[in-house]
């Protein structure tokens, strides 16, 4: 059984759509990225699955149930780290991370899910007086304290820095290898590439493009060699770099000129992403 399915969901804010249809399916166990530019209907599809928010129209399963019907039972499977939130501002890291414990059935220890998110040097510390990439890894840990079966995460590393990232995609990973289902948006698309079984690249309400990270750079030359001849840049893209750099260094040599501002540039899931949401030219 798949840990999400969604078909057809579409959703209306006063009278304008903002998803079209959308449909895809999170498979149990796997770690799924909702990608798409700033307004392209993220977090919206996640609250929607949440069951924060109501749908207009499609079918939504998650975990098996519809989360616009599901009760308190459906809560208590699912882990939220929210775009934004606030949490009590005056309570330590410690008070608030057994707070949300005691609002599970079979909560994980909260020491344990502290030292996971790297805040055990806060545990006394108010929420108040948090930086705000310890304020994202507090939001990680209330996610992650009621020992869920699937997470959504809505941007969880924005604001973190390269360390703490890194340390954010060994939890989540840690997580899939404990088999929970991860659903988790970000714009930063290495992390996508890192993290994400398969994505789903939003654009305008619209899915442009899904499949593994893999998949979706295939089907494209590979490679791009750049290099500057009398001023004017020259592109060439190829499967085959290894042949192509030999035969233009070659060339070069046997002419005694420096290729000008070589470059080797191997596609990544970026240039997937940039090409498949550009706007089109009016
Ligand atoms: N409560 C709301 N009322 C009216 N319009 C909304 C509401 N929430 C979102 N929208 C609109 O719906 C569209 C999708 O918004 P959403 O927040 O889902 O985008 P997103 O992909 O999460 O963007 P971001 O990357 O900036 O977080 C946007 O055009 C937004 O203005
Ligand atoms: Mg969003």
């Amino acid at each position: 059984m798949s840990a999400i399915a969604v078909s057809g969901l579409r959703k209306s804010y006063g009278g304008r759509e903002v998803l079209h249809a959308v449909s895809f399916t999170v498979e149990t166990g796997e770690v799924f990225a909702l990608l798409g530019p700033n307004g392209a209907g993220k977090t919206t599809t996640v609250e929607i699955l949440e069951g924060y928010r109501a749908r207009d129209d499609g079918d939504v399963q998650v975990l098996g149930e519809d989360p616009g019907r599901a009760g308190s039972s459906y809560r208590a499977r699912i882990g939220i780290v929210l775009q934004s939130s606030a949490v009590y501002p005056l309570l330590s890291v410690q008070e608030i991370v057994a707070l949300f414990a005691g609002y599970y059935p079979s909560p994980r220890r909260p020491d344990e899910v502290i030292e996971l998110v790297g805040l055990g040097l806060q545990r006394d510390a108010r929420v108040r007086t948090l930086s705000g990439g310890q304020l994202r890894r507090l939001d990680l840990a209330l996610a992650l304290v009621g020992d869920p079966e699937l997470v959504f995460l809505d941007e969880p590393t924005t604001g973190f820095d390269p360390a703490a990232r890194r340390q954010a995609w060994e939890t989540i990973r840690d997580l899939r290898s404990l088999g929970k289902s991860i659903l988790l948006t970000t714009h930063y698309m290495e992390e996508a590439q890192r993290l994400a079984d398969r994505v789903a690249i939003l654009r305008a309400g619209e899915i442009v493009g899904t499949g593994s990270p893999r998949e979706l750079l295939s089907g494209h030359a590979s490679v791009e060699i750049r290099y500057r001849r009398n001023g004017s840049e020259v592109v060439l893209a190829t499967e085959e770099p290894t042949r192509v750099l030999h035969e233009l260094t070659a060339q070069a040599l046997a002419d005694g000129v420096e290729l000008e501002g070589l470059e080797v540039h191997r596609r990544t899931l970026e240039d997937v992403y940039l090409d498949l949401t550009r706007e089109e030219a009016e």
